[in-house]
């Protein structure tokens, strides 16, 4: 994401603080790319966008208006997809916990519903014999090797005594039907082999159990690592696919899998590939000071600012106030946050010069930041919208007494 040192001035002025930089303009881009390879291959196509990555609503209104629909995997995200003006029919319910109160809620609001676990079956019963004059449709999600270290925990395990069961229950709701097969790996590798094996292990699974019955769709989930920063495409070690690339393997898995006019839709439910790149991070260094010959950089952040789900350091680059002199400090620095932790290091050996007023900026910081920082020490730092040029505030600076509302 472009952003000048005159850019940060301006906005640091304005909201005061660290903050986030969401570019709207990079969120449509990428939204619109990855629609386009998925359904220029399968026109069937269909995106979920994952609420869970980042659920703020300037992204999901967003989304929505490009026409995503919304990948929801509790009742808490459920509510928030609603709030953006999703019907229920424009929402896929994944997840592993989930009360019969809100499963009837949104079943009967015609949403998508993969089932992950036998008591949730145990639930569908109930709302069955509850709602006789309804017509439900399910789906399941499935587990099955697709060649990972540990096996996911999610799902029911695609085998023939599981399926057997699973169809033994359904059997017995009358007034419910099987309409599609979701899965969704997240420990496994984002390599293309991977997604072949996801789609492979999915469409075998359909064939041998569901042969016979009419499915409307398919989900394979997220995973696609979108348009990475050099920094951090370095650190996967395998070659980064692009969309296009994933395009190829997955939807066009479908497009030889499926031929005729009534194809089963495919859904993808990306969230790292929509909004990683579309928001960075940017702090100030306060204070440069060595310890026990470590020079150590203190930035008004913290490393729960900048953390993510996966073990890779987050892309930095510095944004400096001034030229260094010639004769600027070359030596690494680590930089440290405000907490009293002294694990609270956000970059190890980043490589100087450095100078108190001099920005970081992370990148890639749209996926799993801002929705899992806790009120730990400070309250979040505000997001910023850029778009055309403009900005907009996506979410204002917490106070404290956002912090303390909800203690009595
Ligand atoms: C069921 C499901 N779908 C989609 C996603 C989004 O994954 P990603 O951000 O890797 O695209 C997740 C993330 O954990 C998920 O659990």
């Amino acid at each position: 994401m472009q952003i000048s040192f005159a850019e940060i001035e301006y906005l640091e002025g304005w909201v005061g603080n660290a903050f986030y930089l969401l570019d709207l303009d990079q969120l449509t881009h990428n939204y619109r790319q990855l629609a386009e390879v998925f359904q220029s291959t399968y026109p069937e196509s269909r995106i979920a966008y994952s609420y869970k990555t980042n659920y703020a609503p300037s992204i999901c209104r967003h989304l929505r208006a490009l026409g995503a629909m919304a990948e929801v995997v509790s009742e808490m995200e459920y509510e928030m997809a609603q709030r953006v003006g999703h019907s229920g029919a424009e929402i896929v319910v994944n997840g592993p916990l989930h009360s019969q109160e809100f499963l009837a809620r949104a079943l009967l609001a015609g949403a998508i519903v993969n089932l992950d676990s036998w008591y949730m079956l145990e639930h569908l019963g109930a709302i069955c014999r509850a709602h006789s004059d309804h017509r439900f449709r399910v789906g399941l999600r499935l587990n099955y090797g697709i060649g990972e270290d540990q096996p996911s925990r999610f799902g029911f395990e695609a085998d023939d005594q599981v399926m057997a069961r699973v169809r033994n229950i359904l059997a017995e709701y009358p007034n419910c039907s099987l309409r599609g097969l979701h899965s969704h790996f997240s420990r496994s590798s984002r390599t293309l082999e991977s997604f072949a094996r996801r789609v492979r292990g999915l469409l075998d699974a359909s064939r041998r159990y569901f042969g016979d019955m009419d499915l409307e769709y398919y989900n394979l989930g997220g995973g696609f690592l979108g348009e990475l920063p050099d920094g951090l495409a370095r650190q996967y070690e395998i070659h980064v696919p692009s969309n296009r690339e994933y395009a190829d393997t997955v939807a066009g898995a479908f497009a030889d899998a499926f031929s005729g006019t009534s194809r089963p839709t495919l859904f993808i439910e990306p969230g790292t590939a929509v909004v990683g790149n579309a928001m960075s991070f940017v702090c100030r260094v306060i204070d440069l000071k060595t310890i026990g010959g470590t020079r150590l950089a203190l930035v008004n952040a913290s490393r729960h600012n900048v953390e993510t789900v996966t073990d890779k350091d987050p892309p930095v680059r510095v944004v400096r106030r001034s030229e260094p002199d010639s004769g600027g400090n070359p030596a690494d620095y680590d930089i440290v946050g405000y907490t009293c932790v002294e694990a609270d290091r956000l970059v190890s050996a980043l490589p100087g010069p450095l100078d108190v007023g001099d920005h970081l900026v992370f990148d890639f910081m749209g996926a799993y930041t801002n929705v899992r920082k806790r009120p730990f020490i400070r309250p979040s730092p505000p997001i910023v919208a850029r778009q055309g040029g403009r900005y907009t505030i996506a979410k204002r600076q917490e106070t404290v007494d956002d912090i303390l509302c909800t203690y009595s």
